[in-house]
């Protein structure tokens, strides 16, 4: 009997173009898995609302996650795609969910503290910031919806009985959620109806791609990106003002951060002769970082410029990415469909 296999579950918010951490932190993993994998993903733009609830702009980013996930080789052959408000499903089991969700757990999630500190302008501890929400009763620039951020991821894992998750290193937190979402749902009903979905890395640890401005990670809010729809020209110029040092002073000198970024960069798109021959320039001082910009800008451009030219192709062909999308959905709500009868049977919710 042919092995069942197991399913893949991963998703990217609609909030904007794909950047180089978008795409060795997730994108690429999702083409690499599509062989072996029954795999399933989706545009979060439910999830875009909770920080970017604009109207006009919604569903031209829906548009252009698709397109970024076609060009980048997703072959909706292989896969399901599709968009994450075409599930109705979805948010009724977010609803269902939240019942057992703590307030508390979701105040400490690091991600809901980084935005809740962004939208109140506040710099310190989280103290402060409950505080700020609960004292003050009109404010609304921290909504509830992002609070349960991860009720929702939770639910768009657990509807597909999803196995592996594939994300980046900063969305570990809410896979660790998903897992004890799972596991109080199951013990609270004496029940093993959900497993315990885990990342997925091809090699042994989650990727954390870095930003050009000399420290922390690429994001689309930190305006440090090299986006796959860059053009040449700008590609180039943003590499060629990458921050760096002066240079080593003396042999085998330790690698500040700024540099050490272009060659974790330098790591994920260069051969590894390649590295190693800047990293024995840099040992013996011999390195001159506009070479190395150089180069770095090339063998990026080499993993975006065909797939800069195949988004262009298939941005603007409407019926292609809604008979894609359309596909997805009725497949999609096949499983979801399911798996929400179940829930609200367990839960004791019957039909008269
Ligand atoms: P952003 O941080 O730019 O808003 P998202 O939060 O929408 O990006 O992330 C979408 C996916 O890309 C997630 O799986 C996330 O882990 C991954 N990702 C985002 N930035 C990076 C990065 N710099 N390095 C590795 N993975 C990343
Ligand atoms: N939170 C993810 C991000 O910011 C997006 C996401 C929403 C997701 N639901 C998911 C990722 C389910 C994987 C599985 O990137």
């Amino acid at each position: 009997m042919e092995k069942e296999k197991k399913i893949v579950l991963s998703g990217i918010r609609a909030t904007g173009n794909l950047h180089l951490g978008n795409y060795f932190g997730a994108l690429q993993k999702f083409v690499k898995m599509q062989n072996d994998y029954d795999c399933r993903y989706f545009v979060a733009d439910l999830h875009a609302l909770t920080t970017h609830p604009d109207p006009t702009k919604l569903h031209e980013n829906v548009k252009d996650i698709l397109a970024e996930y076609l060009a980048a080789g997703l072959d909706p052959e292989k896969n399901i795609i599709y968009v994450q408000s075409d599930i109705p499903e979805i948010s009724e089991m977010y609803l269902l969910m939240n019942m057992h969700v703590g307030i508390g757990e979701l105040m400490r999630t690091a991600s809901f503290k980084d935005k809740a500190r962004k939208a109140l302008g506040i710099h310190s501890d989280s103290d402060e910031i409950e505080k700020e929400i609960i004292g003050n009763q009109t404010n609304q620039r921290v909504n509830a919806g992002l609070l349960t951020y991860p009720t929702l991821m939770a639910v768009d894992i657990l509807i597909h009985h999803a196995d592996f998750v594939p994300v980046g290193k900063d969305q570990e937190q809410h896979l660790e959620l998903t897992r004890r979402f799972a596991r109080r749902f199951n013990s609270f009903y004496k029940t093993e109806y959900f497993g315990e979905p885990v990342n997925f890395n091809f090699g042994d640890h989650a990727i954390k791609v870095p930003g050009l401005d000399g420290s922390g990670k690429m994001g689309k809010s930190e305006g440090n990106c090299i986006y796959l729809i860059d053009d040449e020209k700008t590609l180039r110029k943003k590499v060629m003002r990458a921050v760096t040092d002066e240079g080593p002073k003396e042999p085998n000198s330790p690698v500040s951060e700024p540099v050490n970024n272009l060659f974790t960069l330098m790591e994920l798109v260069s051969e590894p002769d390649v590295v190693k021959h800047y990293r024995d320039a840099y040992a013996d001082c011999s390195i001159r970082y506009g070479d190395l910009k150089k180069q770095l800008a090339e063998d990026i451009l080499k993993v975006t410029l065909p797939i800069r030219e195949r988004i262009l192709d298939i941005r603007n062909n409407d019926e292609y990415l809604s008979r894609v999308v359309r596909e997805g959905a009725e497949r999609t709500r096949e499983y979801a469909a399911r798996t929400l009868a179940d829930v609200r049977e367990i839960m004791g919710i019957k039909k008269f």
